[in-house]
């Protein structure tokens, strides 16, 4: 016997779990979906979009959410240490007075020395799907804040998901602009 396509064999794992949790919302009445459950985050340095990014003369998003790869894109990633010391050297050199003023920078300046900042992360599909971001935003031209909101304006960091990205939310957008619908174009 042949064996079972890898793909179709994911595909058959994906449509058993979707009967499951069929069963589950039906047998056991609806949930609060898990957007809404999600507890806010607290994120290391209080960073404030709207200092950084508004206005005409803005940084682009593109500066400190840079795509991994070229190729396929699929994380904008958070920005680390060296991206924010590119403007921020100065950091160094402020005396403590200064940095008291700057609960921020001071923050930046001891993640310099431990060399990692541990944001956390609140956009993040499951494991199982794939979103390459270069596709939506090369190509499919849309803009950051369709997906996100209004993060530009934003004077918090980001704590919690604005949209909710549910696989309704994918399939209603690929419907209208004619992207594709099969399994495997997100199930890979
Ligand atoms: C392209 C240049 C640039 C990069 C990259 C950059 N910043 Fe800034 N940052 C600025 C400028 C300009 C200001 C001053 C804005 C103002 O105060 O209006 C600023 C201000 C700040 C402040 C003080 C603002 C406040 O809330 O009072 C903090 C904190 C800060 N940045 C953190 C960061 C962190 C963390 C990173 C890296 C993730 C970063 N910045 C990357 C240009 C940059
Ligand atoms: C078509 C919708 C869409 C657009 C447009 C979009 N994003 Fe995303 N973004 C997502 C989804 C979905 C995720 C979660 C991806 C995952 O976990 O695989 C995400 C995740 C992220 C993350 C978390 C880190 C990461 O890499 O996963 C950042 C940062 C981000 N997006 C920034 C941006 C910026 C900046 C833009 C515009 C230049 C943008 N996004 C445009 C849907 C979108
Ligand atoms: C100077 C650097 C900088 C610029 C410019 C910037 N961001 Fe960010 N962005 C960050 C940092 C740092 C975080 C993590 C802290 C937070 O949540 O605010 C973040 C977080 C995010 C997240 C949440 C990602 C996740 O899943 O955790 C989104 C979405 C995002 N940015 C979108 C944008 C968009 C859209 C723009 C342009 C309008 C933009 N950013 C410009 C530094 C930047
Ligand atoms: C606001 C509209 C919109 C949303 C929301 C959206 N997409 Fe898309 N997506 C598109 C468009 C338009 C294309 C076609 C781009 C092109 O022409 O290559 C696309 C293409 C893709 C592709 C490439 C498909 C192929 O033909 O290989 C994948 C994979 C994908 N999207 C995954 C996702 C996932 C996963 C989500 C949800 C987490 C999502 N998209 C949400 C508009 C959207
Ligand atoms: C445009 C992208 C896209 C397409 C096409 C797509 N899915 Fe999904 N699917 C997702 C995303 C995103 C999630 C994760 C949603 C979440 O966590 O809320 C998901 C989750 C799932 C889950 C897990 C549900 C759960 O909540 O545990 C199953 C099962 C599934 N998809 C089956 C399928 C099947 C079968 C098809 C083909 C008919 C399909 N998907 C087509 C994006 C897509």
């Amino acid at each position: 016997m042949k064996a079972m396509p890898w793909r179709m064999a994911i595909l058959l794992v994906l449509c058993c779990a979707a009967v499951v949790l069929g069963a589950r919302m039906v047998l056991g009445g609806w949930t609060v979906p898990s957007f809404w459950a999600t507890p806010p985050l607290e994120q290391p340095i209080a960073f404030n979009h709207r200092k950084h990014a508004a206005g005409a003369d803005g940084i682009k998003c593109e500066t400190c959410h840079s795509y991994s790869s070229a190729t396929t894109g699929t994380f904008a990633g958070l920005p680390q240490v060296d991206t924010c010391m590119d403007c921020h050297k100065m950091v160094m050199r402020m005396t403590p007075v200064k940095l008291a003023k700057k609960p921020g920078l001071a923050k930046l300046r001891q993640f310099v020395a431990a060399g990692y900042i541990p944001w956390e992360q609140v956009y993040a599909e499951p494991d199982y799907v794939f979103f390459p971001h270069r596709r939506h935003i090369a190509v499919a031209k849309l803009a950051c804040a369709e997906c996100h909101g209004d993060v530009r304006n934003m004077t918090e960091p980001v704590l919690r998901p604005v949209v909710n990205q549910s696989m309704n939310w994918c399939m209603n957008c690929h419907q209208q602009k004619r992207a594709s619908v099969d399994c495997i174009a997100c199930h890979k």
